[in-house]
């Protein structure tokens, strides 16, 4: 049995953080709603109470029944996880002035305590609540202090259960790792033995013990989540799984067959179908950019369901959603707040079982896995791209033309990025047609034709972005190859704006 780490998310934007922490000591772990331990779970080595954006004395504040945990597992309460145990049993937690927010120092601390071993003198931590402990209860020990803090951390005695007022999990804690791996490794007892390749062996003994001989379809992107679930699914389903790829004709330019080759070559049975021209009809005339989202969606799951009304008894369908999608459907109080499926609304047209095997992974867990299964490094390191694709970067109505238009100058700029090693560079990269046109003149001639604006940003999870600052030289060629190359441009931009208050597309 897969050995874990317990999360309780109390709704701390930093409580996906932790998972990441604990992910990568190589060590399993699951983040559940506060008020949902598995208490049934025989395979749970240790506990883990989130930070929140509550009060211990809010009204609506979050409280857990710590009854079955504490003594039964070791326990690390995190920030406000700390400050709910300490209140709850008898402490004294009460708003902080300023003074106590942001940056601290360790300036005293008990270097025995397990929990702190290997923690530097005067080691850097993080601080966020709005609350501070002002009094641990009977039976709890000071364990550190900062120079802000008299109570940074405590343990309770003769008890496998900690609280830390800090946030050992973001960046900024500097033996924030060390803390967290004191608490995983050393006091838990955690093998670290979690790996892609242990992944992949249970979630394919998984697989086909869920699937058995059903049949199953699934809905490829060309993008990373659905090619690796794909890819997973074929190892444990065979020829039992068909997988759809459809070209709604605003994808790169020969992306759709440089994809289905790939795919090909990875052994998938899929089926490409082209939709060009549906998509082109329903969307002639269209400017606006929510109307064209629905468009797309709603025609996507037209033609995924007539494919998959061809093929005989599929009971199955298989999704690459993961687990930030996972955790963000969730509200603590477990109700269903946003439904994340990667094809809106198909599960519950079609009738069929959904199944998930990335449901778990973390994106950068996802790549690996990946690897691990032998694809292709381009099919794993490739940006991220918006399912509508061009449709969203061709401001205004949607013809072939503007398509090719746009197709062409994205080539270029893309090429050219992987040409000077800029690719992996930066997060995200693509070309915008703007619904401008303006003078210009070539040879002798006069011209009125479009303009484009290129965007590259850098950034780690697409919530906010800066404008990736290339170089002046390369920006400067591809001005030139996309004006001299592509007919129907006369005028390249470079976007430079971050992001918020700007977005990463334009629409
Ligand atoms: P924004 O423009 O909101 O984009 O900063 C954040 C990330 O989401 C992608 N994106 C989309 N992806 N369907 C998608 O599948 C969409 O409608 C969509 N809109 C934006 C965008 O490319 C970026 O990675």
């Amino acid at each position: 049995m897969q050995e874990k780490i317990i999360i309780l998310d109390f709704g701390s934007q930093t409580t996906q953080l932790i998972g990441r922490r604990v992910r990568e000591m190589d060590t399993y772990c699951e983040i559940v709603p506060y008020n949902k331990f598995p208490k049934e779970d025989k395979s749970i080595k240790g506990v883990i109470l989130s930070g929140s954006p509550f009060s211990v004395y809010d009204e609506n504040t979050f409280k857990a029944d710590l009854a079955e945990i504490r003594g039964n597992y070791p326990v690390l309460g995190i920030c406000y996880g700390a400050q709910f145990m300490a209140y709850s049993n008898g402490g004294n937690v009460e708003p902080a002035g300023t003074r106590e927010y942001g940056r601290a120092h360790l300036t005293s601390f008990d270097k025995e305590n397990p929990l702190l071993k290997g923690v530097r003198e005067n080691s850097q931590v993080w601080m966020s609540h709005g609350d501070t402990i002002t009094a641990i209860p009977a039976g709890f020990t000071k364990i550190a202090s900062t120079d802000k803090v008299e109570v940074a951390a405590y343990q309770v005695e003769n008890e496998q259960t900690w609280g830390v007022q800090f946030h050992p999990e973001v960046f900024h804690n500097e033996d924030g790792t060390q803390i967290l791996k004191n608490f995983v490794v050393g006091i838990c007892g955690c093998k670290q033995d979690w790996s892609p390749a242990s992944f992949i062996e249970t979630i394919v003994k998984e697989l086909k013990e869920q699937l058995g001989d059903d049949k199953v379809v699934l809905a490829l992107s060309g993008g990373v989540d659905s090619s690796v679930a794909a890819v997973l699914l074929n190892r444990a389903v065979g020829k039992n799984l068909t997988c759809v790829f459809v070209d709604h004709g605003l994808l790169r330019k020969n992306e759709f067959e440089n994809v289905m080759r790939d795919y090909e070559h990875l052994g998938l049975n899929v089926i490409g179908v082209n939709a060009k021209d549906k998509f082109y009809r329903e969307l002639a005339g269209v400017s606006d950019p929510e109307m064209k989202r629905k468009i797309i969606g709603k025609g996507f799951i037209d033609v995924f369901d007539q494919e998959a009304h061809k093929l005989k008894d599929v009971k199955w369908l298989a999704q690459g959603t993961i687990y930030p999608d996972v955790i963000e459907s969730l509200s603590i109080t477990g109700t269903v707040i946003k439904s994340h499926h990667n094809v809106g609304g198909l599960p519950e047209k079609m009738n069929l079982k959904l199944c998930e095997p990335l449901r778990l992974l973390f994106k950068d867990e996802v790549r690996r896995v990946g690897r691990e299964l032998g694809m292709m490094e381009h099919l794993i390191s490739r940006q991220p791209f918006p399912g509508p694709g061009l449709a969203v970067r061709i401001l205004g109505d949607i013809t072939p033309e503007k398509v090719r238009i746009l197709q062409d100058a994205d080539d270029i700029f893309i090429q050219g990025l992987r040409d000077w090693g800029l690719y992996d560079k930066v997060w995200q990269a693509g070309v915008i047609l703007l619904p401008v046109q303006s003078v210009g003149v070539m040879g002798d001639e006069r011209t009125y034709e479009n303009a484009v604006a290129l965007r590259a940003v850098t950034s780690t999870d697409a919530m906010t972005a800066d404008w990736a600052h290339l170089p002046y030289k390369f920006l400067g060629k591809m001005s030139n190859d996309i004006i001299n190359k592509v007919k129907g441009v006369n005028r390249v931009t470079y976007d430079i704006s971050s992001k918020p208050p700007a977005t990463i597309e334009w629409e």
